[in-house]
């Protein structure tokens, strides 16, 4: 034992400063990844009798979101396009939070006829709507439509939501108080709605449609708060942080392999799902945003968004262009 002890002092001697420099870089990464964590929400709110919606809850944020609403005792809807993908995420939520109450609905969000019938089946079978989170998202694909004809990313992550949400008012305002959450993105910052070209036909590029996508997000919390005044439904817009989820599923696969070598470290640097769901969760549940509404979030804190995200004129102009696109009085 003696000659042992005597050996680890030598070999700490030996190699001090090899010792500190693996030290504090160990320290340092931690922290960075404790920091890049991002806040927790730390309410403790339960929503025992109450019914939650979740769109693309199959996977990624939605999937750790809706596992959260069932652990707080909610009825929770999983709203999602693939049944298949669906019914196995339903079955391991209710497994991991011992809430037998979680059902699968068919959505997607890239048929206008789709969104009707979830909405109609939500008017028509559920008593109550206490919190819709709009979180399914595209992110970066090719050039495709959906099947009205609208480009890939503005259809699926603004214009399906903007129906769905507008066909479940209604139902929400019943429910009063109840919440709307939209998930964004820090990308709506370097966001423009192209009202001369929304579709982008002329000048289509992935990573432009996201924005203007994620920039409508925030505009339309903005605009959906103001004509919701007074009903006792409130909305936020939130940035869920940088998180390891299948988002990257369209533009991963067709990065160079180079590319692909020297990010996959930094991977190592993401948020989880269960990180990235928290600012999603605060916003539909903590007690400390009951009057509030409108306002852009981010690690569960009010961040101020973009100042074209913040323009009342552009917002309103998105919403009658948004209504006429979608066939809404
Ligand atoms: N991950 C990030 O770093 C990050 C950063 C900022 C913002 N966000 C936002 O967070 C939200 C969730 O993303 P995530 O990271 O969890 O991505 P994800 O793992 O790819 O999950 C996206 C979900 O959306 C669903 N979806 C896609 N198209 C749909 C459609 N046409 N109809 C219905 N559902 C559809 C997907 O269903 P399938 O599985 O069937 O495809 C999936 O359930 C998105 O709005 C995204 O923009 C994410």
């Amino acid at each position: 034992m003696q000659n042992y002890i005597k050996e680890v002092r030598q070999f700490v001697e030996d190699h001090a400063t090899g010792i500190a420099v693996v030290t504090v870089a160990g320290v340092g990464l931690v922290a960075l990844r404790r920091w890049l964590a991002g806040g927790v929400c730390r309410s403790s709110a339960r929503l025992d009798g109450k019914t939650v919606l979740i769109t693309g809850a199959n996977t990624g944020i939605g999937k750790q979101t809706a596992v959260d609403m069932a652990n707080r005792g909610a009825r929770v809807i999983l709203a999602c396009r693939d049944m298949t993908r669906a019914n196995k995420a339903a079955e391991d939520i209710r497994q991991r939070s011992g809430n037998g109450n979680v059902v699968v609905k068919k959505l997607d969000l890239a048929s206008l006829q789709s969104v009707r019938d979830l909405a109609k089946d939500i008017q028509e079978n559920e008593e109550r709507l206490d919190v819709l989170i709009n979180n399914a998202g595209i992110m970066m694909c090719p050039k495709w439509q959906t099947e009205d004809g609208f480009e890939m990313q503005f259809g699926v992550n603004h214009l399906g939501h903007f129906l769905l949400t507008n066909c479940l008012l209604d139902l929400l305002k019943k429910s009063a108080p109840s919440r709307i959450v939209n998930v964004s993105s820090l990308a709506h910052e370097k966001g423009e709605i192209h009202f001369d070209d929304i579709n982008l036909d002329k000048d289509y590029c992935p990573r432009k449609s996201y924005r203007q996508s994620k920039l409508a997000n925030v505009l339309f919390t903005r605009e959906l708060a103001s004509r919701l005044q007074g009903t006792g439904v409130t909305v936020y817009s939130l940035h869920p942080g940088v998180i390891h989820t299948e988002l990257g599923r369209h533009f991963w696969p067709e990065m160079a392999l180079w590319k692909r070598v020297v990010f996959t470290p930094f991977l190592l640097l993401l948020k989880t799902p269960w990180e990235g769901a928290q600012t999603t969760i605060f916003c539909a549940v903590d007690e400390s945003l009951e009057n509030t509404s409108g306002l852009y979030y981010s690690d569960c804190a009010p961040k101020e968004a973009a100042p074209q995200a913040r323009d009342d004129a552009v917002a309103k102009k998105l919403w009658e262009v948004s209504a006429t696109m979608v066939g809404l009085q």
